[in-house]
């Protein structure tokens, strides 16, 4: 019997809570693959007292007997990934099985020390906002050819031969261009090669491991990172990562066929939040952008930057549901919401003076961009303990469906306060 394969995505600017939606569908396959991005995430698992921020492990870690994998399409920084395994195992919460594939990018420390400089030299204006965790760059030498894969790292003649012939580009650039001093070969290629030896029990052929699972008929959920606006095609470019968050992404970067892909969920907030530069629509600079903040403690995982927040932007959801073929939703943090009056979604935007209900490609256009908003009534009512839709109070229940009518996905699970159990489920 075949396995079910369902994409996680973020169908926002990313930190939806796609950690928390992972972390809560985990228990019900046997695989948590992540497919792109890197430690630039920031996924929240709270377990009762606990709170876990995995920035590169797949979410799916804390639960026993799962496989959790590293696919081909990610880029991993090494000393990242090992400082969140041992702190698991200090723990005693390393429970999952973990497979990092050979063919992975490797972000080296003279990715971050470049990421940090390009954004210097773009200056106030023209920068992107980056985490400063080096992707862009790495990805940047994966598409160029001259990047150093996972593999790589176990290999010290092909790791010497590689880095060697990075190395003398990377610093000519960074003292030339950036002003930045030469980063030393010898102190790089033993940091690497020791990198190499502590991850090589886990080094594996990922998408072997995944085929072979669905083959087994067991289930796999792949966990997007980031967010279908940050997208490098069909997000607000440039404003956007290096990678494909869209759920197409999770056939390339994990080596598993298109056809064998079941569903695909798509992570929302009840309202929106953007890290970094770019245009953002719906964003409110004023009172309801500052209580969505506190409330929703809308501070990066990664960064700990405030996050810029505003109203649920249904004509981008629209979009999202369309470029990832949503078979679902998962709407996140409706709780934040309570309490408030009347709560307004964009459901059309203003252009060059016409209205129009579609996502406009491109950065620029969507910075003229004006919002036309609807009103919906609030509600007061607490929601922490809704198990079921019909326990939430009305107004709320319609604002579930006037989103579903909307963007024509159905929300099957709905988030109502930030502990695990705090859940509706409806039809995963
Ligand atoms: P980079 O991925 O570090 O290159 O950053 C590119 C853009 O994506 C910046 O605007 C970041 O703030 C944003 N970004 C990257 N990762 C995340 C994430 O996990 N959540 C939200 N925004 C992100």
């Amino acid at each position: 019997m075949p396995g079910k394969a369902e994409v996680i995505i973020g169908a926002q600017w990313g930190d939806e809570g796609k950690g928390r939606v992972v972390d809560a569908l985990a228990d019900r396959v046997d695989l948590v693959v992540r497919y792109q991005g890197g430690a630039n995430a920031g996924h929240t698992v709270i377990v009762g007292k606990d709170k876990y921020i995995f920035h590169l492990l797949p979410s799916g870690m804390l639960y026993t007997g799962k496989t959790c994998v590293i696919g081909n399409g990610v880029v991993v920084d090494p000393g990242q990934l090992l400082t969140e395994l041992k702190d698991l195992q200090d723990k005693g919460k390393d429970r999952a099985r973990l497979v990092v594939s050979g063919a992975a990018h490797v972000v080296m420390p003279y990715h971050k020390v470049l990421d940090e400089a390009e954004e210097r030299l773009r200056g106030k204006g023209r920068k992107i906002g980056t985490t400063h965790r080096g992707i862009g760059p790495c990805y940047a030498d994966k598409v160029n050819r001259i990047g150093i894969r996972v593999e790589d790292l176990l290999d010290a003649e092909v790791l010497r031969m590689k880095l060697r012939q990075n190395l003398e580009l990377k610093n000519l650039y960074l003292s030339r261009v950036c002003g930045v001093d030469p980063l030393p070969f010898d102190d790089l290629f033993r940091t690497a090669f020791d990198w190499g030896k502590s991850i090589a029990p886990y080094v594996g052929d990922a998408s072997r491991v995944v085929n072979e699972a669905l083959d087994a008929g067991k289930g796999v959920l792949f966990e997007g990172a980031q967010g279908t606006l940050l997208d490098m095609d069909h997000g607000t470019y440039p404003y956007v990562t290096a990678s494909t968050p869209v759920s197409a992404g999770a056939c390339t970067g994990s080596g598993v066929s298109p056809t064998r892909i079941d569903r695909v969920l798509g992570v929302v907030k009840a309202y929106c939040t953007r890290v970094g530069e770019g245009p953002f629509p719906t964003e409110n600079k004023g009172e309801i952008g500052e209580r969505l903040r506190e409330k929703g403690s809308e501070y990066g995982a990664t960064t700990g930057r405030p996050r810029r927040c505003g109203w649920l932007d249904l004509v981008a959801l629209r979009y999202a549901a369309r470029v990832n073929g949503l078979t679902g939703m998962a709407l996140t943090k409706l709780d934040v919401l309570t309490g408030l009056d009347e709560i307004q979604v964009a459901v059309g935007y203003e252009l060059d003076g016409e209205v129009t209900e579609h996502f406009p490609g491109g950065g620029h256009r969507l910075d003229r961009v004006v919002p036309v908003y609807r009103s919906l009534p609030g509600w007061k009512e607490e929601i922490g303990g809704c198990r079921k839709v019909e326990d939430l109070p009305e107004n709320a229940r319609n604002y579930v469906r006037f989103l579903e009518d909307f963007s024509g996905v159905k929300a099957l699970l709905i988030g109502v306060g930030p502990a695990r159990e705090e859940t509706i489920l409806q039809g995963l």
